[in-house]
């Protein structure tokens, strides 16, 4: 079975999608095959990844218009790397619809993600990219994950979302996913002109020690931002600043804690 990540924050704009997008692009580049689902209907992932003109079907198409799942893999120009779009939402009611979708049956995810392979592709890691908050849709997630990867914006708002998001996180846990771990607090766009930052850094790794702060933390650097606009993640990019450099730093740690046995997806 894969090991199945969900990135999920209370507060929006902290770099979920940047960390999807660049995590995925580093894993699979490592040989990892590896599949990035967006769930978000802003489509961060999409741009994120370069797929602007992809016409496809879309996690939208398999939940509400009976797409099968296989065929929402969309490939990417590496091989062991696939992507799962979260739909265009271009008809009346598409966004209530797939939200509805997800409310209704909490589990539809964990049950889906299974199918999300072909006698090709099949993933050794899946991340779920997710819509900021805990409504429906990112609780659908945090039912169908592993483990979560919670991203916390070096600034003190940010942090103080995070103990209710725990809160929450455990009720879902009790209630359908017991096997639910935490991989890591991953704290984002550092920025050492800001005195605030370091403090964040500190109090982070006091309140939560034991390893579950990433020793990685993510820098505010342009390349992450310039490079999501175009559409290619920063950790593929020759340049490698900064901001790339903590993300292939982030995906060793990532990789470093997949199971052993090489996530063999053999039915059974
Ligand atoms: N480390 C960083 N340095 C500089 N810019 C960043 C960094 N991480 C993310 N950004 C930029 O900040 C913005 C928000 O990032 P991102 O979309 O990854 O956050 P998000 O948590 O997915 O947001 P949302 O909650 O809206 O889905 C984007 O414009 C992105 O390019
Ligand atoms: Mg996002």
């Amino acid at each position: 079975m894969p090991k199945t990540l969900a990135v999920v924050s209370l507060k929006g704009g902290v770099g979920k999608t940047t960390t999807c997008t660049n995590l995925a692009a580093y894993v699979a580049a490592m040989g990892v095959p590896t599949l990035l689902v967006d769930l978000d209907v802003q489509n961060g992932v999409r741009f994120g990844v370069g797929l602007d003109t992809y016409t496809g079907p879309t996690l939208e198409d398999v939940l509400l218009h009976g797409r099968r799942p296989e065929e929402a893999l969309v490939p990417t120009n590496r091989t062991e790397l696939a992507v799962v779009l979260s739909g265009r939402f271009s008809d009346d009611g598409a966004l209530e619809a797939y939200e509805r979708a997800f409310e209704r049956d909490v589990t539809w995810l964990a049950r889906l993600l299974p199918h999300l392979a072909t006698k090709d592709f099949v993933p050794q890691l899946v991340l779920l990219d997710t819509p900021a908050g805990l409504g429906n849709v990112t609780t659908g997630a945090i039912v169908a994950a592993d483990a979560l990867i919670l991203p916390v914006q070096c600034e003190p708002l940010s942090l103080r979302t995070l103990p209710p998001m725990l809160r929450r996180v455990l009720h879902i846990k009790a209630q359908y996913n017991p096997r639910l771990s935490i991989e890591g607090i991953l704290l984002t766009m550092y920025d050492e002109r800001q005195s605030a930052a370091a403090d964040i850094v500190r109090q982070a790794r006091e309140a939560f020690p034991n390893g579950l702060v990433f020793d990685t933390v993510i820098p505010r650097h342009e390349e992450l931002a310039v490079s999501f606009a175009v559409g290619t993640p920063a950790v593929t990019l020759k340049t490698r600043a900064a901001g790339a450099q903590a993300y292939i730093q982030l995906g060793r740690e990532v990789i470093m804690r997949l199971p052993e046995d090489g996530g063999d997806a053999t039915p059974g």
